[in-house]
């Protein structure tokens, strides 16, 4: 008993990536560019509310500055993020964002996604910021499953500004 209520408190304290790091992803193939606008950039009024939160989310990064979001697939997983699964176990897409360099880890196992966060080194950084978290990923990957299909959104922000 004792031992289980030390553990589950050590998993409050420090939040950690549950996908995890592919250290060949700068090899596999780029499926989409976008962006993450900077603090001060007003969306267009049409902006769907999911990418309005998305961006609330992360907008923070790079000082607030806006940074480049690159995302890789797997070189496996091509025909599979096309449809947004179904998806085979295993890492399955990343996001990157560029500056100051974070990669966002989408997994999947048996079917589900899971989700981690990194910086460009294979270091875990999800118990850096609360917004990294892998229950905070899950919570807006989750919540619009219209969208998220299987874990996947890919509804590139970039398209808006356009
Ligand atoms: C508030 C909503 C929201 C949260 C929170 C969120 N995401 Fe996403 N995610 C999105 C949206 C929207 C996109 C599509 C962005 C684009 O292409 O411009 C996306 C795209 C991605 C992608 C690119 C591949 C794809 O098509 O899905 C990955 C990987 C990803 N997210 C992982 C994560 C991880 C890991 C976290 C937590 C650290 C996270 N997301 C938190 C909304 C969210």
């Amino acid at each position: 008993m004792a031992v289980a209520c030390i553990s589950s408190l050590s998993l409050t304290a420090f939040a950690a990536s549950i996908a995890s790091y592919p250290a060949d992803w700068r090899d596999w193939p780029v499926v989409g560019e976008s962006m993450v606008p900077g603090r001060d950039v007003v969306l267009p009024e049409e902006t769907p509310l999911f990418i309005q939160e998305a961006v609330a989310a992360y907008n923070w990064i790079n000082d607030g500055q806006g940074t480049k979001l690159t995302t890789h697939v797997h070189p496996d997983k091509i025909e599979q993020y096309k449809t947004h699964g179904p998806y085979s176990d295993g890492i399955t897409v990343v996001g990157v964002y560029e500056k100051p360099g974070v990669v966002f880890v989408t997994e999947h196992l048996s079917g589900k996604p899971i989700y981690g966060t990194y910086d460009v080194n294979g270091k875990d950084i999800s118990s850096t910021h609360p917004t990294f978290e892998p229950q905070y990923c899950e919570s807006c990957h989750n919540t619009y499953q219209d969208i998220c299909i299987n874990g996947t959104c890919s509804v590139p922000v970039i398209d808006l500004f356009k």
